[in-house]
């Protein structure tokens, strides 16, 4: 069976964009067809300036908000990265496959080290490492699909290359995974600037719906959004980027499809009406679940302490592989010695 691993970094609340274009369709469709793996990749939060309280705030949040939209622990395997210790274990082997050069050419590397040090920050060490952090999470448990967003193919693309020149090296030890966009999602644009991905690490507030923002609040973004000059409404990216985005939501809430809803508004207000509604009536049983789930922490806490330990065993059998295969003398007896 295909396996499929992805991954959501606990730096800020999860958003409609995380919804549309990837949770959903983890829960609609790939924990069905798939042996998939979803995990809250904690470690990553920790390669920028960081407060510990809030990351742990922000990691159970993720894992509640992962259930609330649908994953079903029977049918998938939700967990912490820090709680399975192969994942550090298998980034540095990879270290030690990777290159200083490789590392320093990451396009997200580069803008977010520039942003740092513009800001007179300093850059953690771990920024620059964080890619193979990353192709550990997925080669650790041999994953034959990623699914990610635009922004991490380069880093899908690094895995590959890891993966390849391990194997090469050191014996055939790694899947070559690759890296998949989801088929039923939607690229949501930040609502104040469509040209921008609504991220959940950006900073600017008014044109990011977040998932437990209220029924209100999600109102007044959307009537917010920025829209174009001209009033027809029509989808086209290049020129009317506001009015596209409000047509993808909508139809990404809705059904349908951007271009033809496009036809049916003959105003900018009447669209962004019908948007506000479809976003609050796709959030409401996320929402709901999201209520019922906090008011069960233990429930979660025995869902992400099973998630661990299946993707402990899942991984440990291709990293102890890999251990042995890049030289490190075994420990132990039983058959290390003799292996
Ligand atoms: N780097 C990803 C992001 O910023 C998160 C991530 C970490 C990830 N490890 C992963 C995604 C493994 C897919 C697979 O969104």
């Amino acid at each position: 069976m295909t396996r499929v691993f992805s991954g959501v970094k606990p730096t800020g609340h999860l958003t409609l964009g995380n919804y549309l274009g990837a949770m959903r369709q983890w829960a609609t469709v790939d924990q069905h067809r798939a042996e998939a793996l979803f995990c809250i990749v904690d470690l990553h939060a920790l390669t920028v300036d960081h407060d510990p309280a809030r990351v742990r705030r922000l990691s159970r949040q993720a894992a509640t908000l992962l259930l609330a939209a649908g994953l079903d622990p029977r049918l998938c395997t939700v967990f912490v990265q820090s709680h399975v210790d192969e994942h550090a274990r298998l980034s540095y082997l990879l270290e030690c496959v990777a290159t200083d050069g490789e590392m320093r050419r990451m396009i997200q590397y580069k803008e977010k080290a520039a942003r740092e040090q513009r800001r007179g920050g300093s850059v953690r060490l771990s920024l620059l490492t964080y890619p193979v952090l990353m192709a550990a999470d997925i080669l650790a448990y041999r994953a034959d699909e990623v699914p990610v967003g635009d922004d991490q193919v380069q880093h899908v693309e690094l895995t590959r290359d890891l993966a390849v020149r391990f194997n090469q090296r050191y014996g055939h030890t790694f899947v070559v995974p690759r890296a998949t966009r989801p088929k039923v999602a939607a690229r949501v644009m930040n609502l104040q600037d469509p040209t921008a991905k609504m991220g959940k690490s950006d900073d600017t507030g008014p044109g990011i719906v977040y998932l437990l923002d209220e029924p209100d609040v999600v109102r007044k973004k959307v009537m917010r959004a920025v829209t174009d000059s001209g009033r027809d409404v029509v989808y086209d990216r290049e020129s009317r980027p506001g009015v596209a985005n409000l047509l993808e939501i909508l139809a990404a809430c809705s059904g349908g499809n951007p271009a033809a809803l496009g036809g049916v508004y003959e105003s900018y207000g009447a669209l962004k009406k019908d948007t506000a509604e479809a976003v609050v009536e796709v959030l409401r049983p996320v929402q709901e679940r999201h209520k019922e789930l906090c008011a069960d922490p233990g429930y979660v806490e025995g869902v992400l302490r099973d998630g661990a330990e299946r993707a402990r065993a899942m991984s440990r059998p291709t990293v102890d592989a890999a251990y042995r295969a890049i030289g490190l003398l075994p420990a132990g007896v039983d058959g290390g010695a003799l292996g």
